[in-house]
């Protein structure tokens, strides 16, 4: 009876190891050995806790305190893309998910202390990318919205188009050579072009500061990096956190994998289903877990030299 009753325990926790991802458990998993990303558990930033006036930039160590931190939030909205950029007062916001979740990036932005956006960037004219972005704006305006697709695309930059004017936004069409300041960080941008789909001609975002990089990747796909990857050169596409493309429904490219040198990667996407499962199936074999962002936001900060990564509690039921 005892054995069999051992048997079930054991079985019953083998069944929980697998179905559970391991980052639900709320500690984001990061590279073994490795130094650059270190991760936190959300109980160590304390990000709801703090109040507005103390703004959770005073990051725990290991970070350096009294030096310009790199705040990149990639909000709990579901498998859509909302990542707000901050850095010495000045703020971005790069796409917006839909209207389905804006009330927590209201909260996120507030918690951030940001009340106005120096430029809102959309990566493509997609639903899952821009279809809050009214509501946002009406709360925390943006001098400059700026996209990098003709405003007659499709149904989606015609509506951006039309509620931007309607909220006295310039749109204005980003040019990808200029690199953008934000406070003492760098946005360097890349766009593969040469496809008829829209996805793959998703705007790349690589945020510098000091030696630390992230790379986010819109929906880009991986012929896109790989060719990408080819004609840029590796550094083009180095990030030691990589947001998974396409919210992590397609394989990754091996070019871009070399190219990142990562040591974190977060998904804007589910870990279940079948895209969800082949891809986490790809990061295993590459020894490595993600961090999905409808397990919870994720908080990613960097003083130039380090990054800490954590995830908040989840707020999608
Ligand atoms: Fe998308």
């Amino acid at each position: 009876m005892r054995k069999n009753l051992s048997a079930l325990c054991l079985s019953v926790l083998l069944l929980i190891l697998c179905v559970v991802p391991a980052s639900a458990s709320g500690l984001p998993f990061v590279k073994p050995n490795q130094d650059i990303v270190v991760p936190l558990a959300y109980e160590a930033l304390q990000f709801w806790e703090r109040e507005l006036d103390d703004p959770y930039l005073v990051a725990p160590p290991p970070l350096e305190q009294g030096v310009p931190i790199l705040t990149v939030v990639a909000a709990d909205v579901g498998a859509k893309d909302c990542i707000i950029l901050q850095c010495d007062g000045e703020a971005i916001l790069l796409d917006c998910g839909d209207t389905g979740a804006h009330n927590i990036v209201e909260r996120v932005i507030r918690q951030m202390g940001i009340e106005r956006f120096d430029a809102a960037i959309n990566t493509h004219p997609h639903d899952d990318h821009l279809s809050a972005y009214p509501f946002v704006l009406s709360l925390f305006p943006a001098d400059t919205m700026y996209v990098c697709f003709p405003e007659d695309t499709d149904c989606y930059s015609k509506y951006l188009s039309r509620e931007m004017a309607a909220l006295g936004i310039p749109v204005v069409q980003l040019d990808i050579d200029q690199p953008m300041r934000l406070g003492a960080a760098t946005l360097y941008f890349r766009r593969f072009t040469k496809s008829t789909d829209i996805n793959p001609r998703s705007l790349i975002v690589q945020a510098v500061l000091g030696e630390r990089t992230i790379l986010l990747t819109a929906d880009a796909n991986s012929s896109a990096f790989d060719n990408l990857v080819q004609s840029l050169g590796p550094d083009a596409f180095q990030g030691d956190i990589l947001k998974a493309p396409h919210h992590g429904c397609e394989e990754l490219a091996g070019g871009l994998i070399r190219s990142a040198q990562m040591q974190a990667i977060f998904a804007t996407g589910y870990p279940w289903g079948d895209a969800g499962k082949d891809f986490r199936g790809q990061l295993v074999r590459i020894q490595f877990e993600a961090v999905y962002t409808v397990l919870g936001s994720v908080v990613m900060k960097t003083d130039g030299s380090k990054w800490i990564i954590a995830q908040l509690p989840r707020e999608i039921p």
